[in-house]
C-alpha cells in the first residue's frame, strides 16, 4: 500500500521499534529494523511480540541495544545489497561493543541460510521467516558459544496464535497477515524459495485480531499474502473439502467476516493476482461501503509473450478483461499495479505493449523495477538476463514518465469531489495539516482544526499533484 509519489519501490524503509513497557524485562533491549515488502513488516510484529514474552523490550535507538535483528528481503539484488550495509555498519558497532548480538532474519536469512554467520561472519544468529518462535532458543544458544541458525521452512506455521506488538503505529491503521508463503512460481521471484510452501490462516483468528484492533480504536486494517485470492480454509489445492464438519472459507468470504466486524473498520487487502481474482470477491467488495475500492493487480508485462516467459498464468486479453470486470462492478474503483522493466529476453515492440496497455488502463498508482535476476529462479536457470542495464534504464524511465501522467490525470477527475477520508496523522511538511486516505487509496491533506487522527471527515479535493490530493473539510 502506498503513500507518496509512483517511484521504484525503496525497500529499505527502516521500521525502527517503539518502546514496549509491558510484560517481563530482562534488562536486555532489542532493535529492529525491516525491509522489505509489508509481510515483513508484520513479521517484525511477531517477531517484537515473542521476544517481549522473554524479557527484551524494544528500543528506537540502537546505541543502547544489546541485540540488533533485521528483517531483511532479498526480491532484487541492491536490496541484499543495502541489508549488507547495514551488517557492515552494526559489526563496526560490535567492535567497540563485543557484547552486541547482531541477527538477520527474514527472506536473506532464508535465501543465505548460514552463510552470512559461517562465511562472511556478519552476524550471530541466523533465523527464516517460520522459524521466529525458536528465537528465544537460539539467543540462549548463541550465549553458550553456539551457532543459532534456523532456516527450516513450515507448511503449517501461521503465528495465529500470536498477538503482533504494533510497531511504530500510528493507532489507525494495521496490517493482518491472512495467509503465508507462495506456490507460484513466477520465473523472476525468489519468494516461493525464501517464504515456503502457501498456508492459509484460521478465519477465526483473523476475526479475532480485526475485532482487537478495531476494540483499540484502530480505523483500518489491511489483510496481507502473496496471492489473497487463493486464500482457502478447510478446502485442499484440488477443491475438497478437508474437514466436512467444519466451514469451507474462500477469499471474498473472508472479506465479508472482516467486513462485518464492525460497519466504521476498514478493510483493504493486498496482493491479488490476476489469474485468481473472482467476480466474487469484485461483488462482495461492490456490497460493503467499508471494503475500500481500491485493488492492487500487479500486471508485470502489457505483453502475452513476456508473460508467458514470466510463468504469470495469464495473458494480456485476460488481465483486461479482469480490469473491464473491476470497472464494471465498482465504477470508482482505484487500481495500482506492479510493473517489471527488461525481463529476459524483452524485445522494444513487447516493452511497447507494456507501455501501450499502460495508457489504456490509466493506473492510479504504480510500482516499477528493473528486472533484477534472483539465484535458483527458473528465470535464472532458463533465461539470460540479456537487456543491457541503459536499456531496462531508459525502458523503466518511460514507464514512470507515463505512470506520472495517469496519476496526474486520475487525481485532476477528482479534483472538485469531495470524499470520505480516514484521518491518519500529521502531514510531514505542517503541523497545521492533517493526511489521510480516500477509500481509492488516494493520500489527501486537509487542515487539521480540531480532528483527531482515527475520524471520519468528509474532504472535497481542491487541487492536486500526480501523488496528493489537497482539500477542504466539508462541515456536516
Ligand atoms: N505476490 C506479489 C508480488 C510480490 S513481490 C504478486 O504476485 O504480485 C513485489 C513485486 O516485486 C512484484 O510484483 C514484481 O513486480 C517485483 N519483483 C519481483 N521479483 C523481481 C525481480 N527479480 N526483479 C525485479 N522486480 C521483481
Ligand atoms: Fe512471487 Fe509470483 Fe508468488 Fe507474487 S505470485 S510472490 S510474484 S511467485
Ligand atoms: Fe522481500 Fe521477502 Fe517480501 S523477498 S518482498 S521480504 S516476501
Amino acid at each position: 500500500m502506498s503513500l507518496g509519489s509512483n517511484k521504484v519501490l525503496d525497500e529499505s524503509k527502516q521500521g525502527d521499534a517503539t518502546l514496549i513497557d509491558a510484560g517481563p524485562d530482562n534488562g536486555k533491549k532489542l532493535y529492529l529494523e525491516s525491509y522489505g515488502c509489508q509481510m515483513n513488516f508484520s513479521d517484525s510484529e511477531i517477531v517484537a511480540s515473542i521476544l517481549a514474552e522473554s524479557g527484551y523490550r524494544t528500543t528506537r535507538n540502537p546505541e543502547e541495544a544489546s541485540l540488533v535483528l533485521l528483517n531483511t528481503c532479498s526480491i532484487r539484488e541492491n536490496a541484499e545489497q543495502r541489508v549488507r550495509n547495514r551488517l557492515n555498519h552494526f559489526n563496526n558497532t560490535k567492535k567497540k561493543n563485543p557484547e552486541l548480538l547482531i541477527g538477520v532474519l527474514g527472506c536473506m536469512a532464508e535465501r543465505l541460510k548460514a552463510q552470512l554467520l559461517e562465511e562472511e561472519k556478519l552476524v550471530d544468529i541466523v533465523v527464516g521467516p517460520d522459524a521466529y518462535r525458536d528465537l528465544p532458543g537460539l539467543l540462549e544458544e548463541v550465549t553458550d558459544g553456539r551457532k543459532a541458525v534456523n532456516v527450516l521452512l513450515s507448511r503449517e506455521e501461521t503465528y495465529a496464535d500470536i498477538s503482533p506488538v504494533r510497531l511504530n503505529s500510528n493507532g489507525v491503521t494495521a496490517f493482518i497477515s491472512i495467509m503465508r508463503g507462495c506456490d507460484n512460481m513466477c520465473s523472476f521471484c525468489v519468494v516461493p524459495f525464501t517464504r515456503g510452501r502457501e498456508r492459509s490462516r484460521d478465519p477465526e483468528s483473523i476475526v479475532r485480531e480485526a475485532r482487537y484492533l478495531y476494540q483499540e480504536g484502530y480505523r483500518e486494517v489491511t489483510l496481507l499474502g502473496q496471492n489473497v485470492d487463493s486464500y482457502r480454509w478447510n478446502v485442499s489445492k484440488k477443491g475438497d473439502v478437508i474437514d466436512p464438519a467444519k466451514e469451507t472459507v474462500n477469499f471474498a468470504q473472508l472479506l465479508e467476516k472482516v467486513a462485518l466486524t464492525a460497519p466504521d473498520l476498514r478493510i483493504r487487502f493486498s496482493t491479488s493476482h490476476p489469474k485468481d481474482m473472482t467476480d466474487e470477491v469484485l461483488h462482495t467488495m461492490a456490497r460493503y461501503d467499508n471494503i475500500c475500492k481500491y485493488i492492487h493487480l500487479p500486471v508485470q508485462s502489457g505483453s502475452s509473450a513476456v508473460l508467458k516467459r514470466m510463468n504469470r498464468g495469464y495473458t494480456r486479453e485476460w488481465y483486461k478483461n479482469r480490469i473491464d470486470a473491476i470497472r464494471r462492478i465498482m465504477p470508482d474503483c482505484a487500481i495500482s499495479t506492479d510493473i517489471i522493466s527488461g525481463f529476459c529476453g524483452e524485445t522494444d515492440a513487447e516493452h511497447a505493449e507494456t507501455v501501450s496497455l499502460m495508457k489504456e488502463t490509466e493506473y492510479e498508482f504504480a510500482y516499477m523495477f528493473k528486472y533484477s535476476e534472483r539465484p535458483k529462479t527458473l528465470a535464472e536457470r532458463k533465461f539470460t538476463d540479456d537487456v543491457p542495464e541503459e536499456v531496462k534504464q531508459a525502458r523503466l524511465e518511460e514507464i514512470i514518465a507515463v505512470q506520472n501522467e495517469s496519476s496526474l490525470k486520475r487525481n485532476r477527475a477528482s479534483v472538485g469531489k469531495t470524499f470520505e477520508v480516514l484521518a491518519e496523522g500529521v502531514s510531514k511538511k505542517s503541523d497545521d495539516k492533517l493526511f489521510g486516505r480516500n477509500s481509492q487509496n488516494a493520500v489527501m491533506v486537509f487542515d487539521r482544526g480540531d480532528i483527531i487522527p482515527g475520524t471520519y471527515v468528509r474532504v472535497k479535493a481542491t487541487d492536486c499533484t500526480s501523488a496528493t490530493l489537497m482539500g477542504e473539510v466539508v462541515k456536516g
